[in-house]
């Protein structure tokens, strides 16, 4: 039996870390589920220490194409030893980011040519893809002052507010690309209501609970 493969994006701030944690614990409470939570960059030991260099702001002069490397790197090893593995077993799998993050952050963010992450992703995930993903979108200025203060800001956070301006921009068009696997969801609303909101969206579209 295949799992379910779900993954939840939004720019810093947007609570995505948090709905992650709540629509696990609704599904295992409400519907007895196998759940596996999980993030990116990380989720496994090797990915952690990837993350340690990307988002250490002691981390200086990267080039875009070794952080976007970096980034894939983490994904590889975060598919072999955790995703797939899980969705073989028939768990649902929900992560805190995953391959739409790279193309809004490297390509809309960055700058990089979107058609070689397309290369790279097609190379190392051979079309693996999540069922479904939501995006939570917020003015990027409430999600950046949320960060700050709830924490010192990583080094992707403290580029300028029109990175990430972009990079919104970037979660909304790759959406509009491909509506069926996305589902955009205002950051706005209370926590329970989104959370609400994401459970009931699993229902629909994944027809499987
Ligand atoms: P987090 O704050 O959600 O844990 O994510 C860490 C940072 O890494 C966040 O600023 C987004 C960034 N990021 C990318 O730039 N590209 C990626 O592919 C991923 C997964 C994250």
């Amino acid at each position: 039996m295949a799992g379910v493969f779900i993954s939840i994006e939004g720019t810093d701030g947007s609570g995505k870390s948090t709905q992650v944690k709540l629509v696990a614990e609704a599904l295992r409470r409400e519907n007895g589920l196998d759940v596996v939570e999980t993030f990116e960059p990380g989720g496994t030991e090797i990915g952690m220490k990837i993350r340690e260099i990307l988002l250490s702001p002691k981390t200086v002069n990267m080039s875009p194409i070794t952080e976007l490397m970096l980034f894939y790197a983490a994904r590889a090893q975060h598919v072999a030893e955790v995703i797939q593995p899980a969705l073989r077993r028939g768990a649902y799998v929900i992560t805190d980011r995953f391959c739409d993050s790279t193309f809004a952050y490297q390509s809309y963010g960055r700058g990089i040519n979107p058609e070689l992450i397309r290369q790279l992703d097609a190379l190392l995930l051979k079309g693996f893809k999540p069922d479904l993903t939501i995006v939570i979108d917020l003015d990027v200025s409430i999600g950046l002052n949320r960060k700050k203060a709830a924490s010192t800001a990583d080094r992707l956070e403290m580029e300028e507010l029109l990175f990430h301006e972009r990079v919104r921009e970037g979660f909304l068009d790759l959406s509009k690309a491909e509506s069926r696997r996305f589902k955009v969801l205002d950051g706005a609303f209370p926590v329970e209501t989104l959370t609400k909101r994401i459970v009931e969206t699993i229902k629909e579209r994944c027809n499987c609970l």
